[in-house]
């Protein structure tokens, strides 16, 4: 089929180079010159294991190609909506003028039957409106259908998650929508991937609740975690004890610093924003806890270094390790680990950052700190290390030669990833969150 895919960020770009390698001959399209030109290289422009390779043969065989000119896409049987619903300034709702300006440009080149597939996380409702506008300014008019189809892609896994969904979702008005859709994703259907056929709303709805879901399981966590600090208890163990209840599962139980990364808490607040207009401010306030308690993480991790300095930050000298949102990524985007060392930084500490990955990143958004190429050169002559990212390499650290680099053992373990008992055997003044200090 010939499609194309608006918007070529981490949703698009992924989506795009996914198409293209089930067969589908396929136009990406963005207003970003530079990335456009990165992927015309045959490169994707972030960080996300096989993606490069995926991109780079199919722009190769001319089955995937990019451009910033939207009227390239005009004869696309399928269009897939991938573009950013970031969190809108000043307010918790989502932004959707990107969504919109999409929306604006491809309508008037719609001459043809076709079918407008939304992937965008939206709030809900915006579908139905969505329609009602490409019908109303498209050449093709009622010839032109709108279908929502969520995607759940995790950062570092959306080659994998892409081609191999857990489950498809086509939100659809009629069973020619729904045949086309099948005929997108025949081969991951043919595979086995569970397709649920469903309504517009619910379609939107899915993918901000599975994303609520799993925020709503971090925050909960991490205020088990609080509570054992409190009570000397050991949320290691805890949630091990939970995870082994088939009910619970073991998914998604890390207790630390908390979520960050593109979609979790945004997608929670604009959940709330949306419910509020729906008139559902009350319940959904519980939401409004999840995302509070998630930021507790953060102020309590620069709480605990600041307290393991004896009580003042300025001057001196702080290992971060990590600053990714999380492992396997290069994305800073609301970084847990990288707004502790911001803070860190502002209240006058020397911020020393390593992160393999995401070092490019964090010079960009984060100039002030300094970012070191390796653990070592990080916590050279430290007063405090913090790990921030659960990345394996920080798993394999040997306490007993680290001690021998920094200025002072102590440690905070933001993600639960060093034993302590290692570390304290090691001479460490080690603190974990959700860990008892004993
Ligand atoms: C998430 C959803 O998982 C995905 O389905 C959706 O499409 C986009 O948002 P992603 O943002 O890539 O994906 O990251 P995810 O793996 O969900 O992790 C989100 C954050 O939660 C990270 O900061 C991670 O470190 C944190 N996390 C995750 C925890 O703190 N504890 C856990 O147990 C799991």
């Amino acid at each position: 089929m010939l499609i194309s895919v608006i918007g070529a960020g981490y949703l698009g770009a992924t989506h795009a180079a996914c198409l293209a390698a089930d067969g589908h001959q396929v136009v990406g399209i963005d207003i970003d010159t530079h990335r456009v030109e990165r992927l015309s290289s045959g490169q994707a422009p972030f960080h996300e294991p096989g993606l490069d390779e995926l991109i780079a043969g199919s722009v190769e065989s001319g089955t995937l190609v990019f451009d910033t000119d939207v009227r390239r896409a005009a004869e696309a049987e399928v269009h897939f909506l991938c573009v950013g619903t970031p969190q809108r300034a000043g307010s918790h709702a989502a932004d959707l003028s990107a969504l919109d300006d999409a929306v604006g440009s491809l309508a008037a080149l719609l001459r043809r039957p076709c079918l407008v597939v939304g992937k965008s996380t939206v709030p809900v409702g915006t579908a139905r409106t969505l329609g009602a506008r490409l019908r109303e300014r498209a050449p093709a008019g009622r010839e032109v259908e709108v279908a929502w189809n969520p995607e759940f892609l995790r950062e570092g896994h959306a080659v994998q998650d892409s081609l191999h969904p857990d489950r498809l979702v086509f939100g659809v008005g009629s069973d020619e929508a729904d045949q086309v859709l099948r005929d997108v994703y025949a081969r991951a259907i043919n595979e086995g991937t569970p397709v649920v056929r469903t309504d517009l709303e619910t379609a939107e709805l899915a993918k901000v609740s599975a994303n609520i879901m799993l925020a709503s399981r971090i925050s909960l966590v991490n205020l088990l975690a609080e509570v054992c600090e409190a009570a000397q208890a050991d949320v290691g163990d805890l949630t091990r004890i939970l995870g082994l209840d088939d009910r619970i599962g073991a998914r998604f139980l890390r207790p630390g610093v908390g979520f960050g990364g593109g979609c979790l808490a945004k997608d929670t607040r604009a959940f709330v924003a949306r419910a509020e207009e729906l008139g559902l401010g009350g319940p959904a306030s519980v939401l409004r806890e999840v995302d509070a308690i998630n930021m507790r993480q953060r102020s309590r991790t620069v709480d605990r270094a600041v307290a393991l300095l004896g009580g003042r930050a300025a001057g001196r000298r702080v290992a971060v390790l990590g600053a990714a949102f999380k492992a396997g990524s290069d994305d800073v985007r609301d970084s847990p680990a990288l707004d502790v060392a911001a803070t860190l930084h502002a209240r006058g500490a020397e911020v020393h950052v390593y992160d393999a990955e995401a070092a490019m990143n964090v010079r960009r958004v984060h100039p002030q700190l300094h970012v070191e190429a390796s653990v070592d050169d990080a916590c050279r002559g430290a007063e405090v290390v913090l790990v921030l990212t659960e990345w394996e390499e920080f798993r394999g650290i040997d306490p007993v030669a680290l001690a021998g680099v920094v200025a002072s053992p102590r440690v905070v373990d933001g993600r639960l990833v060093l034993d302590p008992d290692k570390w304290r055997a090691s001479g460490w003044d080690f603190q974990a969150l959700g860990r008892g200090t004993a």
